[in-house]
């Protein structure tokens, strides 16, 4: 079976700052995979280079097996298909509910329904008393949830998330969780790659996680290796808490 995403030895340079060294990795069908790491250690540019947002200096994208080149017609039907919370998210300059009619109807969603799962999603994230405001208004923890809804309205086949629920109190975290979990849960074709400093979050969530260290992907695992025995030494330094950053 191919994967839904692959990275072949991905470099991204800023200047003289490596964010990115020679990172491989592989996310699965039905998959949640967790990137973790140090501050700095590159994990957002990664998710960003995945989402075909910027260019890589150097190494390979595969999605379905096949590669696909930053700028080119195919990243842009993948885009059309990947929904992505960046890590600080930006809503843009209208209402709440015109925020969540964006991605629908960009992808050619008619009115009715666009306005039906519009309607069906404020409510179910908490935020339909407030469908009228400018959303540039929201509080940090409700455009995190408006943000979440914004990736994934329209039934993306892959999701990236980066600290998709750090702003928020317990109900509403565990409300996104579960819906990330019945999210992947749907068809089976799903991928999902979530960053995250909230190692609980990651063993709640996650079946895979990769620690991400100085640009490098330096292990992957299955998540009870992962956290109790892992192959690479800064895994167990990290997951222990001992990494000052
Ligand atoms: N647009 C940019 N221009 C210059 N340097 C950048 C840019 N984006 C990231 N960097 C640098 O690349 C490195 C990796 O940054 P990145 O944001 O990917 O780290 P991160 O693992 O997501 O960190 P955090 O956990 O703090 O969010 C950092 O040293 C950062 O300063
Ligand atoms: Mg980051």
């Amino acid at each position: 079976m191919t994967h839904a995403l692959e990275l072949r030895g991905v470099t991204k340079r800023y200047k003289e700052v490596t964010a990115v060294s020679g990172a491989s990795l592989e996310v699965n069908r039905g998959e949640i995979l967790g990137l973790v790491g140090p501050s700095g250690a590159g994990k957002s540019t990664l998710l960003r280079l995945i989402d075909f947002l910027e260019p890589p200096d150097e190494g390979a994208t595969l999605v379905g097996g096949q590669r696909v080149l930053f700028g080119s017609a195919k990243a842009a039907l993948v885009r059309r298909r990947t929904g992505m919370v960046l890590q600080r998210p930006v809503a843009l300059n209208r209402s709440v509910r015109n925020n969540l009619a964006y991605p629908l109807k960009i992808r050619g969603v008619d009115d009715e329904q666009i306005f039906k799962r519009v309607d069906a999603e404020l409510k179910r994230l908490g935020l339909a008393d407030r469908s009228a405001k400018n959303a540039r208004t929201l509080s940090g923890g409700e455009l995190q949830r408006l943000c979440f809804a914004r990736a994934t309205i329209f039934d993306p086949e892959t999701l990236l998330l980066d600290e998709f629920a750090a702003n928020l109190d317990p109900a509403n975290v565990a409300m996104l969780e579960n819906q990330l979990k019945s999210y992947i849960t749907v068809g089976g074709s799903r991928a999902v790659m979530i960053v995250t400093h909230n190692l609980f979050q990651a063993k709640r969530l996650c079946d895979r996680i990769a620690l991400m260290w100085d640009g490098g992907v330096v292990e992957v695992a299955d998540k009870k290796k992962f956290f109790e025995n892992p192959e690479n030494p800064k895994t167990a330094e990290f997951t222990r808490g001992d990494v000052v950053y």
